[in-house]
């Protein structure tokens, strides 16, 4: 395909106005917003009112005046169309491994017959580290197997069943109700880490029967740098769970300043600490970038993009590259990695020419599509720029080799 014909797929794009509501710089072509998600236009301002209008003239009265207390519910309501919830199923809280541990621990706490903690043996390093340490403090096994195989290895031994819907190195769907039906079939809970698909895929929570959920907001969310995190609990879950951090947010009453715990009603007991007011304004702005789209067509547009790219890709470089994610749109995600024996210097080289995703240890080039604001013209001009890297061999340059401390 040439870039002319992109350009006519992006004049039929039905969600091309979206674009609009992102800065991004000129000349760069951005693919790594399944790492970081592009700043959205509103960002700035809305940072600026909180802190300045809010935080500057209001000061403490800012938690009732502007409602700040209830903040991480509201801008949870904004998240509830996006992944398919009820907005009493869900918060903004903490990080994505802190969320885990909540709702991990929780899952234990309820099935206390049980030993095993099943997971996916290549899930996310934080995900497997946090459950290691929670099977380790509490003597519980934590059992690893290939995510093909999770479904088969669910027993009455299984507490609860936790992996990703998107897996971060290829891009490899796991199947959400297969999983859920098996573990709930084994009497298991599940627990899901939907960093890489929430704001890319079209996501029913509840219709495809989720117990518990956590996920970054700063990839497709586009919450900024280090956002909160999420964490989804089904309400049919949330009087039966205890969190495992009972902290004085998810307390029934916060000021009344009781020395007994007692957890709030519904989710709200799965807050812990005082929110940040300011990473939830930004992340409130990233969220409103979602205004008036259709997940069923952000769906359709990240698999036209990701088939674009694979098929560009593949028709330029030949062999030199070799696909690491599924060829088929229902079975991956958002992103695409190509294995390149050089993927490390190779991501740099494409860097230095503006097009920007991310490496993946051993070998693998990561390239993410945001269906928000990612064209189909900078989907022909990334491929086109891998193959001229990949031919002319630029990518040879010792500045190439020298590892950064974030890839
Ligand atoms: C699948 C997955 N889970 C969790 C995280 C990180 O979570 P945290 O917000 O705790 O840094 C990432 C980061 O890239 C991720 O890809």
């Amino acid at each position: 395909m040439t870039v002319a014909d992109a350009v006519s797929l992006d004049r039929a794009d039905s969600l091309a106005f979206a674009r609009k509501r992102f800065r991004l710089p000129a000349g760069t072509v951005y693919l790594d917003g399944n790492s970081l998600g592009a700043l959205p236009v509103a960002t700035a301002e809305r940072l600026r009112a909180t802190v300045e209008d809010q935080w500057g003239n209001d000061l403490i009265s800012g938690w009732t005046k502007h409602g700040w207390i209830d903040v991480p519910k509201r801008v949870a309501a904004k998240l509830a169309p996006i992944v398919g919830a009820q907005p009493n199923e869900l918060l903004i809280a903490d990080s994505t491994s802190v969320c885990l541990f909540k709702l991990l621990g929780a899952a234990v706490r309820a099935r206390p017959d049980r030993r095993v903690i099943l997971t996916d043996a290549r899930n996310f390093p934080t995900d497997t580290y946090v459950a290691q340490g929670l099977a380790e403090m509490l003597g519980l096994e934590l059992r690893a197997v290939a995510a093909a195989e999770l479904a088969a290895a669910v027993s009455d031994e299984v507490a609860v069943v936790t992996l990703s819907h998107v897996d971060y190195r290829s891009g490899a769907r796991n199947d959400i109700a297969a999983i859920n039906l098996s573990a709930h079939a084994a009497g298991a809970l599940t627990v899901w880490d939907l960093s890489h698909s929430a704001g890319a895929l079209e996501l029913a929570l509840d219709g495809t029967g989720c117990d518990l959920a956590v996920g970054c907001c700063y990839k497709y969310l586009n919450g900024g740098p280090g956002a909160p995190a999420f964490l989804f609990v089904a309400e049919r879950l949330q009087a039966e769970l205890q969190p495992p951090l009972q902290g004085w947010m998810g307390h029934a009453e916060p000021f009344a300043f009781d020395s007994e715990y007692r957890p709030g009603a519904g989710i709200v007991r799965f807050l812990t600490g005082t929110p940040s007011i300011l990473a939830l304004a930004a992340l409130e702005a990233g969220l409103d970038t979602f205004e008036g789209v259709s997940m069923t067509d952000l769906e359709a547009k990240s698999a036209a993009l990701s088939q674009l790219f694979i098929d560009e890709v593949e028709a330029r470089c030949g062999d030199e590259v070799q696909l690491a994610s599924p060829r088929d749109a229902d079975a991956r995600g958002s992103h695409v990695s190509f294995a390149h024996a050089n993927g490390y210097a190779v991501m740099r080289a494409l860097i230095a020419r503006g097009v920007i995703g991310d490496f993946r240890a051993p070998d693998l080039t990561r390239f993410g599509f945001a269906p928000l604001y990612t064209s189909f013209v900078e989907v022909v001009r990334a491929a086109e720029v891998l193959a001229e890297i990949i031919t002319d061999r630029s990518w040879d340059r010792p500045q190439f080799a020298e590892r950064l401390s974030v890839t």
